[in-house]
């Protein structure tokens, strides 16, 4: 495995390194009951569609900025998306080429986040089958790292370092001892996350085939991951939970959504851009159409959150405050396994591309 570093990762605030003290219960199960069928025919699968990253196809040109320049990206800011002021294609060509060096990046450290902590699930998951499939997830998500770091250095030499917020929900994640709010916060909410951005990505970047197939291997494990969540911690909860225990993982969802939230916002992109943060950080933010793509990616959260029992009403007022609860009728992770774009997501983006076209039309008649 070898590749040029363009462009090596700029750091967080905090440092080239960061450190998470935890005391954790490791957990040897000398029963080796291997009961659990669905674990591990999960493991097998896990252990079927191995693959290799140095097999891709990194000799693919990829050119971010034409594809932009092609997609006119400044009539979908101006128009489409109502920026506060007037952007000229070279502007708007940029905002998009950070948008996407920035969202992958997080991809980036989101996975670093999931490698470590699957090991830490390893040593702390009381069923040996369970250990067998997290075992093949630490391999995985290693791999998902050297991906989106090979493809950040070598193809875009641009990169970001990690969102605060997104630091913050990992290491607390990593600190707690219970190994199932590791699972909650890992499996369910980041990764349930990622899914649905995955699926995002993979609509808007439609023209560049290293990502779409980067993307398509990474979503297939990915959805076994969170199906390994979902199946784990409904035999955790199955269990009577007391009053207190239950309570704590309804804090622990509420403020983990609430990073996940922030996680999205794209106040780095404008500073670097450095373009003034009001009004763009603002629009960015909270434009209709940009606050309705924010909310998509929690469509496979919050049904997976239904089938572990954990709507509780407390949960659910927090949702429809987020107004996030209507994705509770969505397919979770046990019963559709690979992630589908949400139907309002695909109207709105339908809706898009007709109105593009028409515009494309209409230029072309007058010229
Ligand atoms: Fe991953
Ligand atoms: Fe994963």
């Amino acid at each position: 495995m070898e590749y040029t570093q363009r462009n090596p990762v700029p750091l967080p605030a905090s440092g080239a390194s960061g450190e998470v003290a935890s005391t954790v219960k490791t957990i040897f199960d000398w029963r080796y009951a291997l009961e659990e069928q669905q674990l591990l025919s999960l493991y097998e699968k896990g252990k079927r569609l191995n693959w290799n990253a140095t097999e891709l196809a990194w000799s693919t040109d990829v050119d971010v900025e034409r594809m932009a320049r092609e997609a006119r990206v400044d009539q979908v800011f101006n128009d489409f998306m109502k920026a506060p002021k007037r952007l000229g294609i070279e502007e708007a060509v940029q905002l998009r080429v950070h948008q996407n060096a920035n969202l992958l990046s997080q991809f980036l450290h989101g996975e670093q986040g999931a490698l470590i902590a699957t090991a830490k699930i390893v040593q702390t998951v009381p069923w040996e089958e369970a250990k067998f499939y997290a075992a093949s997830q630490v391999m995985d998500e290693a791999r998902h790292v050297e991906v989106y770091h090979r493809y950040l250095t070598e193809k875009l030499a641009l990169s970001y370092p990690v969102n605060p917020s997104l630091q913050t929900l990992l290491d607390e994640i990593i600190r707690d001892s219970r190994w199932d709010i590791t699972y909650l916060g890992m499996q369910i909410l980041v990764e349930g996350l990622a899914l649905a951005a995955f699926g995002m990505l993979k609509l808007t970047m439609g023209g560049e085939p290293l990502i779409q197939d980067i993307t398509t291997r990474i979503m297939a494990d990915e959805s076994r991951h969170v199906a390994f969540g979902v199946l784990s911690l409904k035999k955790a909860y199955a269990q009577e939970m007391s009053a207190q225990e239950l309570k704590d993982r309804e804090d622990f969802i509420m403020e983990a959504t609430q990073l996940l939230q922030e996680r999205l916002t794209q106040g780095m992109v404008i500073d670097r851009l450095g373009w003034p943060r009001d009004p763009w950080v603002q629009w960015l933010d909270e434009s209709p159409f940009n606050r309705a793509m924010r909310q998509m990616m929690f469509s496979k959260i919050v049904p997976n959150l239904k089938r572990l029992g954990l709507l509780t009403p407390r949960v659910r007022a927090h949702f429809e405050r987020l107004n996030l609860i209507r994705f509770e009728h969505e397919k979770d992770s046990v019963e559709e396994p690979e992630v589908q774009p949400p139907q309002e997501l695909i109207q709105m983006l339908v809706e898009y591309l007709a109105r593009v076209e028409q515009e494309q039309k209409q230029a072309k008649g007058q010229a």
